[in-house]
């Protein structure tokens, strides 16, 4: 657990950017620091491993007082995505990601397998990359590479300023979607800045909005949307709230698992009967390994044909883990009412409808007011 207790920083020219902010988060919780520029989240984050000193207040890592830990081994165990990215220009990228592998003696082999790994899951092709310095590398793949490099020696906690700021939007959106399916394995303790409000809340447990050095909220996500503290988080949670609302919930809380399916090697006459009898437009039609392989739609005629012989290509899809804004942008493009959900290897895992989504959001909505 990591606890900030009245925390604040004075710089030495007099800027207050920290005032008093006392705050917990829980090991295995995503923290996020969100608020505008200037707010004071960089310097909140820094102080946590002693990139720059306290001026009132103390940080407890586990009970601990951090500054009462030895600062190399703090760093160590503490893995930092740099604001700026800040890699090491003269390392190459493998290098880079296994700076503090090497500095935990880890032997060769291991740093290399889990510098590939790394790279393999921020999707930059290890054999491609591995050799490669940061200044031949875009600034999107520059800061893969820094995220890479804050997991490198797997450690138990992670400061991310704005890990995801210089990535285009597709695949931010799929990097979200990486890191929410490793932190549901990982259960590490992240403090992740952001001023995106979306990413914000995607990707937290709770939610620390700060304004000009202070804590103004401090709050799961639900809390923050529906039951803001003040104007301040009125204005910066916005509008369109019920909106927003549609990141707090991931497809597989809603979906419908049992969905009937067509076999690619059924006759299409028994699959037009049961598409019928549940009363659906279509049936995804899956093989025997579970995989989604097409799509059967109203035949105009069977004629004693098998699925396989007039079924379409498999409709778009949306895994498991997606937020519902996903699903539905992609169900308003390619006018879906149901939306078919696969696993990671493409096996149908469910089915979500437009009337789930409705039942969803008026939950959350009523939810949020509660508390
Ligand atoms: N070394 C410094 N000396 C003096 N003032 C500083 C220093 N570093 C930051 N500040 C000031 O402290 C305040 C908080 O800065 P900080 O970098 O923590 O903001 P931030 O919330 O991370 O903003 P951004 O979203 O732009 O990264 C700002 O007013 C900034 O100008
Ligand atoms: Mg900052």
């Amino acid at each position: 657990m990591i606890e900030l207790k009245r925390l604040t920083k004075v710089y030495p020219d007099g800027t207050q950017a920290v005032k008093d902010v006392t705050l917990e988060v829980k090991n295995g919780e995503v923290c996020v620091l969100l608020g505008p520029s200037g707010c004071g989240k960089t310097t909140t984050m820094k102080m946590i491993n002693r990139l720059i000193p306290i001026s009132g207040g103390e940080i407890y890592i586990d009970g601990r007082k951090n500054t009462e830990m030895n600062e190399d081994e703090l760093r160590r165990s503490i893995g930092y995505a740099i604001q700026d990215i800040g890699l090491f220009p003269h390392m190459t990228v493998g290098q880079n990601i296994e700076t503090v592998p090497i500095l935990k003696h880890w032997p060769k082999a291991r740093r290399t397998e889990r510098a590939e790994e790394l790279l393999e899951l921020m999707g930059m092709p290890p054999k491609e990359f591995i050799h490669k310095y940061p200044s031949e590398l875009s600034g999107g793949q520059r800061q893969r590479v820094g995220v890479a490099r804050c997991l490198g020696a797997d450690p138990p906690l992670l400061l991310m300023d704005e890990p995801f700021g210089a990535i285009d939007p597709i695949t931010r959106v799929r990097l979200q979607g990486e890191f929410l399916k490793i932190q549901d394995i990982l259960q590490k303790t992240i403090i992740f800045v952001t001023h995106d409000i979306y990413e914000a809340i995607k990707m937290g447990d709770r939610i620390a909005l700060m304004n000009e050095g202070q804590l103004v909220q401090y709050g799961n996500p639900a809390e923050l949307l529906y039951k803001p503290a003040n104007e301040f988080v009125e204005d910066f949670v916005g509008a369109d709230r019920a909106l927003k609302g549609l990141q707090l919930l991931r497809i597989k809380e809603i979906m419908t698992s049992h969905t009937p399916t067509a076999k690619p090697d059924e006759k299409a006459e028994a699959a037009r009967a049961r598409m019928e009898q549940e009363r659906m437009d279509w049936l995804p039609v899956v093989d025997d390994t579970g995989r989604l392989v097409g799509t059967f739609t109203r035949p105009e005629r069977t004629e004693d044909k098998t699925v396989a012989e007039i079924m379409s290509p498999p409709p778009a899809t949306a895994t498991v883990d997606a937020v519902l804004n996903e699903a539905i942008s992609l169900m308003l493009s390619g006018g879906l009412d149901n939306l078919a959900v696969v696993d990671h290897d493409k096996r149908l895992m469910g089915m979500l409808s437009f009337a789930a989504i409705r039942e969803a959001l008026a939950r959350i909505g009523q939810q949020g007011a509660d508390q």
